[in-house]
């Protein structure tokens, strides 16, 4: 049973698919992060309502915990979904906080819960700090976010996600325990091939219409980046998340968060070498494999026998 923390998002709308075609869901935590909240809710919305999934939506923190940050609308669309003008869903959002709602699963799903966090930490920091035993009851956290060889997205050194809120990283990385981690360096190392994609896009059902439409500007983004392919973060979390086993290799370290730094807050400090004596609580996934991992992509967009 999984409960994604998210703010959709054009990679979130992806993983949120894949979720459903492979996983039970038990419900959808929203925070602020690639557009604001209000946004980010309409977004997952109009997704369930698309898959006609019954799953609870909770809006959760409008903001990061201490400081503003700057949202990546750049990259996802003012709306956060691409700005295609898509009609509003019909159906609304729970009254119960995310970090509440979160709670109040591990405790219905004890044990059986995994968490996947595909936005800033903010609502996990909040849950946590409300209940510290929280961890104690979910199975497994998977964390998309960090840079952890220093190449970021968001600055030179800072990953999206850590660096919108890194007081909530802080607090998630410091207090939960073990999770696994799917930085950003994994996610361009296992980018999309772009002819792929497109072929994917044509072939699929009515959620590869919807994907191609909302991730259109990104994709041309992305080819203007000169990358690779098509980087899906919160894609490539969602598929270790389901399928563990994808996992070719992993290594377990102590992780902090920067705080302070001028050049460097929001940086995700690996102690690779294991010179800290911290607990060793970060499993950074290294590899995947690619090929199973696209499988669960395009199997998410409805094509047949990918
Ligand atoms: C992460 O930041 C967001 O823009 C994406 O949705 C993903 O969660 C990648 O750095
Ligand atoms: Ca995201």
């Amino acid at each position: 049973m999984l409960f994604i923390d998210t703010d959709p998002g054009v990679d979130d709308a992806l993983a949120i698919l894949m979720a459903h075609a492979h996983g039970s869901v038990a419900g959808l935590g929203i925070a602020a992060g690639n557009v604001g909240l209000a946004r980010t809710t309409a977004n997952a919305l109009k997704l369930l309502e698309l898959i006609d999934a019954p799953t609870p939506v909770f809006p959760g923190a409008p903001q990061p915990l201490v400081r503003p940050a700057d949202d990546a609308a750049f990259v996802h669309g003012a709306d956060g979904f691409g700005d295609t003008g898509y009609l509003p869903a019909c159906r609304r959002a729970q009254s119960e906080h995310a970090a509440l709602a979160l709670l109040r699963l591990s405790h219905e799903h004890a044990g059986a819960l995994t968490v996947v966090a595909l936005a800033p930490l903010t609502n996990l920091a909040l849950a946590l700090s409300l209940d510290p035993t929280l961890p104690d009851r979910v199975r497994r956290l998977v964390i998309m976010g960090g840079a952890v060889t220093g190449q970021g997205n968001t600055s030179v050194a800072a990953e999206f996600n850590i660096g919108f809120d890194p007081e909530a990283a802080h607090i998630v990385c410091s207090r939960w325990g073990a999770f696994d981690l799917v930085d950003w360096e994994l996610c361009l190392r296992h980018a999309l091939p772009f002819e792929r994609v497109e072929q994917w896009l044509a072939q699929g059902d009515a959620r590869a219409a919807f994907y191609a439409a909302i991730s259109r500007k990104m994709r041309v983004f992305s080819r203007a980046q000169r990358r690779s392919g098509l980087v899906v973060a919160d894609a490539l979390a969602m598929a270790v998340a389901l399928q563990p086993d994808l996992v070719i290799e992993a290594q377990v370290r102590p992780l902090a968060i920067e705080l302070d730094g001028a050049l460097t807050r929001g940086a995700t400090l690996v102690d690779w070498a294991q010179r800290s004596g911290r607990p060793p609580v970060a499993r950074i996934v290294g590899a995947v494999d690619q090929h199973g991992f696209e499988h669960c992509v395009a199997a998410a967009l409805g094509v047949a026998a990918p």
